[in-house]
């Protein structure tokens, strides 16, 4: 199976004119798209109507995660309804299967990475962000224990790893990722995951259990190929 995947398309009608062709080559391609969040740019319906349009013409399965832009708007549920409606399977700390490939997928959440992950002590307010972290968490271990596949593939929105943030000013690696999300992808033995968010992290990193981690921010692999917004992978 070949797999087309990348982040962060924050649809606008002008930012959307400059992948329009590329977008379009999908179709050739790839016999499936993720899509790793951040599919529209201020969490409106409008703009996830324009986006959906774009993918539905691709006709091949497409899977999915929201991203925080997506909630921007607080219509997250609405967009998410929309997605479903077209038949795009959108991963909420649930999985997918196709072609004897697993896929598991959450957004994720921030928190940070390594000795710097933020614990639950203190305020309140500590302890519930951290537990946003953790459900986020374990929503994608519930994602994973659910596939019956061998081969099983991680989609998350915030990154599991600092190795594929860094480029990114190192002020803001706590709010690109959570370090949680990779414990969970090493305990389950996926083949890869992808995720975005991080427009200016770099493209690839593994976890400590070596399980290969690919940021398929669209801005990033555009800097490195103006012409393909997207990665491929043969799996
Ligand atoms: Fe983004
Ligand atoms: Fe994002």
């Amino acid at each position: 199976m070949r797999i087309a995947a990348l982040a962060d398309l924050h649809f606008s009608p002008q930012s959307y004119d400059r992948i329009r062709e590329p977008m379009n080559r999908i179709r050739d391609e790839a016999d499936l798209l993720i899509v790793a969040g951040d599919i529209t740019n201020l969490g409106k319906p409008e703009e996830m109507e324009s986006m959906l349009a774009s993918f539905m013409r691709l006709r091949i399965p497409i899977v999915a995660v929201l991203g925080n832009h997506d909630y921007e708007g607080g219509k997250q549920a609405e967009l998410a309804k929309m997605m479903i409606a077209e038949g795009v399977k959108l991963l909420d700390g649930s999985g997918y299967e196709r072609d004897g490939v697993g896929f598991a997928g959450t957004k994720g959440f921030l928190g940070g990475f390594g000795r710097g992950v933020l614990t639950a002590f203190g305020e309140p307010e500590v302890k519930a962000f951290v537990q946003s972290a953790i459900d986020e968490t374990l929503k994608l271990e519930r994602a994973l224990s659910m596939l019956r596949t061998e081969k099983r593939i991680v989609v998350t929105h915030y990154a599991p790893i600092a190795e594929t943030v860094r480029g990114e000013p190192e002020q803001i690696y706590p709010y690109l990722g959570s370090g949680r999300l990779s414990e969970v992808i090493d305990r389950h033995q996926a083949i890869l995951a992808v995720h975005g968010h991080a427009h200016h992290g770099s493209l690839e990193g593994k976890t400590t259990g070596g399980v290969p981690v690919y940021n398929v921010a669209m801005h990033l692999l555009m800097a490195r190929t103006p012409a393909s917004p997207y990665r491929l992978f043969d799996i």
